[in-house]
């Protein structure tokens, strides 16, 4: 029995989810279980996985794969800020590593965390469809470009300081 549970109006959703494909097909429901899990604790956790594999009788190893495939899962939830810093060959090219290295210093985290006391996160894409304004970042959904290390903290300071309010 895994620790994690839907809610009674995701397990209704997940069902009529599963309706949807042929009779024993429900493993192609695996994606979309996956997001109503994100939806409902703000990742999909190793216990959201174990649950899935149970109802739709799909191997915990698959749901697994499908979590690291897909960059929109995540294991843990992220924090009030969430960075995605991007490590694509143009943002590369502009020092992107600098402003990520800086940020991280400020954040006191390290890629593919997220702090204790829940504030910061951070994660590293490939490229963020800004190459023109490298080097670039997401921050909570909002795309930043031409950053130096210094703009860059700059930003973050606002976040954090919006956080706190
Ligand atoms: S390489 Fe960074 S936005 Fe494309």
């Amino acid at each position: 029995m895994s620790a994690f549970a839907f809610t009674e109006e995701n397990r209704k959703k997940l069902e009529a989810l599963i309706r949807r494909y042929p009779e024993g097909r429900a493993a192609s429901a695996a994606t979309g279980a996956m997001y109503l899990a994100a939806e409902q604790e703000g990742c999909v956790s190793d216990a959201a996985l174990e649950a899935i594999s149970e109802i739709l009788s799909v191997p915990y190893s698959r749901l697994w794969e499908l979590r690291s495939f897909y960059g929109a899962f995540r294991d843990k939830p992220a924090g009030k800020v969430h960075v995605s810093f991007c490590r694509g060959i143009c943002c590369g090219m502009k020092k992107a590593d600098g402003v990520r290295d800086a940020c991280l210093a400020y954040m006191n985290i390290r890629t593919g965390e997220t702090r204790a006391d829940g504030l910061f996160s951070a994660e590293e894409k490939d490229c963020l469809g800004a190459c023109s304004d490298a080097p670039a970042m997401l921050v909570n959904g909002t795309l930043y470009g031409r950053l130096t290390p210094e703009s860059a903290k700059e930003i973050l300071k606002k976040y954090e300081a919006e956080a706190a309010c």
